[in-house]
């Protein structure tokens, strides 16, 4: 899409997410793109997406995104996969031509899709899997593929909860690896922001004989890639990040330095 007439470099990157948990994808984003400011928005007063409506996901998202657009985004990063599913093709109608759109499963879907596996398992929450997005991209681009996607939502309170690397994460995440769905998959793929958290817990289960990924470098990637492509990176961090909240709770600012790693300040705005 060339949209070099309306957007300038100096623009800021819009960034959302249920809430905190896409601030793993925000901090990796200010990572590799320390000359971009950021703006994200994390819908706290909704959380979590994972058990709401696709009809729901979808009104929230378009709500956001307006937001953000209006702080003049040149890019918004969907960085939930509940909302990458359910609002993706919304967004791009109800927003054409307004600013690049970046979501986290097509760049999950292109880089599992270009090792060739035989068969795959997804784990992410009940909206990311019944939704059967990831599922249909994945075959529509490999048919012979084998998909296998399980709904695990017991593991967004649990890593909120800080219960990462404990006597009570490992018996969940076993209990869930353990069906049969995942007897022979080569790769799972973490669709979900916070499974980051608990990737090494994951990857222990399988002892090395299963690869595992997630968004968080790709869908990175994926943005610095269409910012270049358009001529759209910022040579200069020209104003601080921004953290916005819908709602502020003080466990929201503990659970923040879990995903972002440093502290941050965020910021109430009542969108709703
Ligand atoms: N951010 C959500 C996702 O990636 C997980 C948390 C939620 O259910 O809101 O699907």
């Amino acid at each position: 899409m060339d949209l070099s007439h309306k957007l300038r470099p100096n623009q800021p990157i819009g960034i959302f997410d249920s809430g905190i948990g896409g601030l793993t994808v925000a901090n990796a984003l200010a990572k590799r793109l320390p000359e971009e400011q950021l703006i994200y928005f994390g819908d706290t007063a909704h959380l979590p997406y994972g058990d709401k409506s696709g009809d729901a996901i979808r009104y929230y998202s378009l709500k956001i995104t307006k937001f953000l657009l209006e702080q003049e985004a040149k890019m918004i990063v969907v960085a939930c996969n509940s909302a990458s599913t359910a609002a993706s093709r919304v967004l791009l109608e109800f927003f054409p031509d307004q600013a690049h759109f970046v979501n986290v499963v097509d760049p999950l879907v292109e880089a599992v899709v270009a090792r060739n596996f035989k068969s795959v398992g997804i784990i992410a929450t009940k909206a990311t899997i019944h939704s059967g997005v990831y599922q249909r991209q994945l075959k529509q681009l490999q048919p012979d593929l084998e998909v296998f996607g399980l709904a695990t939502p017991l593991l967004v309170p649990m890593i909120e909860e800080g219960y990462s690397e404990s006597r009570i994460s490992q018996p969940i995440i076993d209990n869930y690896l353990s069906d049969p769905g995942f007897a022979n998959i080569d790769a799972l793929l973490l669709a979900c922001t916070h499974y980051p958290l608990v990737r090494k817990e994951i990857e222990a289960y399988f002892d090395g004989r299963v690869e595992v990924f997630d968004s968080t470098e790709v869908a990175t990637e994926a943005a610095y890639n269409c910012l270049k492509e358009n001529h759209l990176l910022s040579s200069r961090l020209e104003a601080p990040h921004q953290f916005y909240v819908s709602d502020h709770t003080p466990s929201f600012e503990a659970t923040t330095r879990l995903f972002y790693g440093e502290e941050i300040n965020l910021k109430h705005f009542p969108l709703w």
